[in-house]
């Protein structure tokens, strides 16, 4: 049987992680800025994660949600304590599409209403209702077409006011990371979210915050969307919360009560998903590595917005993106091929840094100076000296 081909691949077999860096089967070391995705949030292989896991394994690996499972009575405190929304309600699931596919299904169940805001450049995942709010035909099977989801320019602070006005009461939730990923790297504005909230407030729908790429401390805050200072009524989660092990969430204002059986899962929160997710949080509390992605992200972002070749340096905290211009677009591929450095990108020229929220500063500072060898490099390939 052959692989069902959807991805194109660089080739490339990792083998072996650890901390901020993968080795391929040759023993080519590679210095990871992009997490596999803005997945690895403590550090490949940390060594606590890998022992809370095993000892996990050991004891039982699954059972299912018909019994009480108390390690997501621990989690969920855990989580409450690290995020400040102590009195939020957890949900748990498997993947981002699934805990944004659920956001807005109990955003639905509970006022009643069938609409949805989206923004333009949004990626929600690939699930039925994700993939309808996510503005990319390309992901949209016929099947998943839906004139239940309004899509409107990302920060238009007039045209989200104007479209509540008009349909306010048919709206049932406004779904937004607080930076988008996919899409480039763009930050939605305090502002704008600020905005969102009273709308919400006002017209009686749903604040949902993705939170699936930005959150989770990667932005320096728990949720990148708190640094509007307003709180949002649903926030889903995934990507860095198992640092690699499959598991999401929702967490649910207490205004939403929970109705059995609205919501159910197989997987979700099973015992080793929950003990690679209390892993996870306990590193970040003891590593306080909500600050150092703040204090390295600065780093990053000050070093390459004095790169003059490299256009609007911009994000938060661990999630950076700038653009490339088109003479030097295959810099992304060089830093892989030349420098053994993985980085993420986005259509077309955009690159996102991505990096384990545990980075260090020097190798921060070996991505600084390869980067600008790589485009020294490529300026004076293109201007040859006759
Ligand atoms: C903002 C955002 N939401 C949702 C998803 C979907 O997550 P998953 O691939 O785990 O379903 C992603 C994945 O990249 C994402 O970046």
């Amino acid at each position: 049987m052959n692989l069902f081909d959807v991805y194109p691949l660089n080739d490339i077999t990792i083998v072996k992680a650890k901390g901020s860096y993968v080795w391929d089967d040759k023993g080519e070391q590679y210095l990871d800025l992009y997490g596999g995705h803005a997945v690895i949030s403590i550090g490949h292989t940390h060594p606590h994660w890998v022992n809370r896991i095993e000892d996990q394994l050991e004891k039982i690996a699954f059972y299912s949600n018909s019994v009480k499972i108390p390690l997501q009575q621990e989690l969920a405190q855990k989580l409450g304590m690290l995020s400040g929304k102590e009195t939020y309600q957890l949900f748990l699931c498997n993947s981002g599409a699934e805990a944004n596919e659920n956001a807005l299904k109990l955003a639905s169940f509970h006022n009643g209403r069938k609409k949805i805001i989206a923004f333009s450049k949004a990626f929600h995942g690939r699930t039925s209702l994700a993939v309808a709010a996510t503005d990319n035909r390309n992901y949209i099977a016929p099947v998943n077409e839906t004139d239940h989801v309004i899509f409107l320019p990302f920060n238009d602070e007039e045209a989200l006011t104007a479209c509540f006005k008009e349909k306010g009461a048919t709206i049932s939730s406004v779904i937004i990371e607080g930076i988008q990923g996919v899409g480039g790297i763009h930050v939605a504005n305090d502002s704008f979210l600020r905005l969102i909230r009273s709308l919400c407030t006002e017209y009686g729908a749903v604040y949902i915050a993705d939170s699936v790429q930005c959150g989770y401390g990667r932005t320096g805050k728990f949720f990148s969307h708190d640094y509007a200072a307003v709180n949002a009524d649903i926030y889903t989660m995934a990507k860095g919360m198992g640092n690699g092990f499959p598991v999401a969430g929702i967490i649910v204002a207490p205004h939403i009560p929970p109705i059995h059986l609205q919501l159910g899962t197989t997987f979700g929160g099973n015992h080793l998903a929950c003990a690679a997710a209390i892993a996870v949080l306990e590193i970040i509390e003891e590593e306080k590595l909500m600050g150092n992605a703040v204090t390295i992200g600065k780093y990053l972002k000050d070093e390459l917005e004095n790169i003059p070749q490299l256009k609007n340096v911009r994000g938060r905290g661990l999630m950076i993106g700038f653009d490339v211009p088109e003479d030097l677009k295959s810099l992304k591929k060089n830093l892989l091929w030349n420098q053994k450095i993985f980085t993420g990108e986005s259509k077309p020229n955009v690159i996102r840094l991505l990096p384990s929220l545990a980075l260090k500063k020097k190798d921060a500072e070996q991505f600084i100076d390869s980067i600008k060898e790589e485009i020294e490099n490529m300026v004076s390939l293109s201007n040859p000296v006759s």
